[in-house]
């Protein structure tokens, strides 16, 4: 699968888990942590191996609001992570919501097709297939939304 196709299946991927937290009333912290579990796959996929592999300079003021996009959707989904259960989750889901699917958006209409056009199909091929077994490899470890509260905290403080 190409590297696009591959990206894109992730985003459907969690729309569809959107969906579902939004239309079931069990297994709601389930349904949520296999959300965040494949927000922070997607993210660092995308930090991680994705981005760097296409910053050209057609690319690159879309790629520095895509890591912005996603240290905010970080911060959020750290938000949700801490208060479960709590009164404020549901607006702090939705908040997280919408960050996301804005940047799906931004993704597939600006970025990536500005992607297709510099790549050949033999190099978003290649690339897919790095993303892939990265992905494979994330899944296999495991929780991986707890991962993203380290990232969050703040550098110690010097003495
Ligand atoms: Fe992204």
């Amino acid at each position: 699968m190409d590297a696009i196709q591959f990206l894109k299946q992730q985003h459907d991927q969690v729309e569809e888990l959107f969906d579902d937290f939004e239309n079931n009333d069990e297994e709601k912290l389930s349904l949520f942590e296999q959300i965040a579990d494949a927000l922070a796959i997607h993210a660092a996929i995308e930090e991680r191996w994705f981005y760097p592999a296409v910053r050209y300079r057609q690319t690159e003021r879309h790629l520095e609001e895509a890591y912005d996009d996603h240290l905010e959707i970080k911060r959020l989904l750290a938000d949700c992570m801490v208060s479960t259960g709590e009164p404020g989750f549901d607006g702090r889901l939705a908040a997280l919501m919408a960050a996301v699917l804005e940047h799906f958006e931004a993704e597939e209409n600006v970025l990536f097709p500005e992607i297709e056009r510099i790549f050949d199909e033999d190099g978003l091929e290649a690339l897919g297939q790095q993303l892939e077994a990265a992905a494979d490899v994330l899944e296999e470890q495991g929780n991986a939304r707890l991962s993203i509260m380290p990232e969050m905290e703040p550098p110690p403080v010097q003495p």
